[in-house]
């Protein structure tokens, strides 16, 4: 069986559990720290520290999901996070820090996987896109099970912005949005990604996908739309799956 750690730091909070990657499921309560403000790669790494020292986890090998694209462990943005984190190599800034060898992943794209496998994409072939509403949007899309890497669909442009600072989660607690508000925003945002990339399945992440009752009928849309299964414990768990399988490819 597969027993890692998986972390998921997030612009508000940073998660951890212990997961079972065969079964997609934790093996223990998962713990849940804020994120520090400023959250600086310093306070980052300290709450990092306190969560490997909670799963007795120190100087072992396991999975994190970082709200950034992150290619080849080097971080390239940082919508949600203090601006100081751009150009670090996060593998060798948490490995000097914490003994630790981390795989990094993309958040959204570690929610996808996982919910790819144990969730409502399981089992699904054509393109489907996994969006995380959290502080900000995520992405994670597949075409036939395969993913493409650090495709930020949250960042598409709108109103001299971007959708992020519209149909987030984020957004919605920040402008006070009624979920009727909120729900017209999000299915402004949906259908304009359903006219872009012709998905056959759009699945929505995030903590407030436990809540899609309650906006659900504000949402017009000619494809399927699903609510995620795994809600918030996606990222945790995907982080892991990724670590694990990448130590078995390299014991290999
Ligand atoms: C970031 C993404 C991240 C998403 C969810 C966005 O602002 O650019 O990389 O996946 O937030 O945390």
């Amino acid at each position: 069986m597969g027993e890692i750690l998986g972390i998921d730091i997030g612009g508000t909070g940073m998660k951890a559990a212990l997961v079972d990657t065969d079964r997609g499921v934790f093996l223990k309560e998962k713990i849940k720290y804020a994120t520090p403000r400023p959250s600086t790669p310093e306070n980052v790494s300290r709450v990092m520290r306190q969560l490997i020292k909670d799963f007795d986890f120190e100087g072992k090998r396991f999975g994190c999901g970082f709200p950034s694209i992150i290619k080849n462990n080097i971080c390239y943005s940082a919508a949600n996070i203090d601006k100081s984190w751009l150009k670090i190599n996060l593998y060798e800034y948490f490995l000097e820090r914490t003994g630790s060898q981390i795989v990094f992943t993309n958040d959204a794209d570690a929610a996808a996987i996982a919910e790819m496998r144990f969730g409502r994409g399981k089992d699904r072939k054509g393109t489907v896109i996994l969006l995380t509403l959290g502080t900000g949007i995520g992405s994670g899309i597949f075409l036939d099970g395969k993913l493409l890497p650090n495709s930020e669909f949250g960042h598409l442009l709108y109103k001299k912005s971007i959708f992020e600072h519209y149909a987030s989660n984020g957004a919605r607690k920040k402008k006070d949005l009624s979920w009727s508000e909120w729900g017209k925003e999000l299915n402004v945002y949906l259908n304009h990604i359903d006219h872009i990339i012709s998905p056959d399945l759009i699945i929505l992440g995030g903590g407030v996908s436990k809540h899609f009752a309650k906006y659900e009928d504000y949402i017009d849309l000619n494809t399927e739309l699903v609510s995620a299964a795994m809600g918030n414990d996606a990222g945790i768990i995907g982080a892991a799956i990724l670590a694990e399988e990448k130590f078995s490819s390299s014991n290999q």
